[in-house]
């Protein structure tokens, strides 16, 4: 699976999202160390603080399917149909890909490749609270 495929997963999964407050959809597509692809898409709600991210919809499909070693993640976020400009990973998402993935985690955003230690270069992790 290629960076652009990965990305044009993240396109679809924005395909599906639930964003009638923001109108902004946003895809995202996980891709295991085995191959497999875990797409989500963000859902928001009517108490607007619920709404949860397409990363973080498509991290925990994983998780609850199983898989917690990833290799990539691609994300595509528009208003509109051109999904060119790059949409980053928002905080939270960060702080819950960090929880499965290591700081080499690719981030496959509209223009280029990322770390994900390029958005979060200290990161609270478990390791602070042994
Ligand atoms: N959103 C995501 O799905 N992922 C992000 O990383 C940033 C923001 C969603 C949440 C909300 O439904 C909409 O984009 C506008 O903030």
């Amino acid at each position: 699976m290629t960076d652009r495929e990965l990305f044009e997963e993240a396109v679809r999964a924005a395909g599906y999202s639930y964003s009638k407050y923001s109108k902004f959809r946003v895809g995202a597509a996980l891709l295991t160390v085995d191959g497999k692809v875990y797409t989500g898409c963000n859902i928001e709600n009517a108490s607007y603080s619920l709404t949860v991210c397409a990363e973080r919809v498509a991290m925990f499909k994983a998780v609850a399917d199983g898989a917690t070693k990833f290799k990539a993640i691609a994300i595509a976020g528009s208003s509109t149909e051109d999904f060119s400009i790059p949409c980053p990973p928002c905080g939270a998402c960060l702080q819950v890909l960090s929880e499965f993935c290591s700081e080499s985690l690719l981030v496959i955003l509209s223009k280029g490749w990322f770390r994900l230690s390029d958005f979060l270069p200290m990161r609270f992790s478990g390791d602070n609270i042994k």
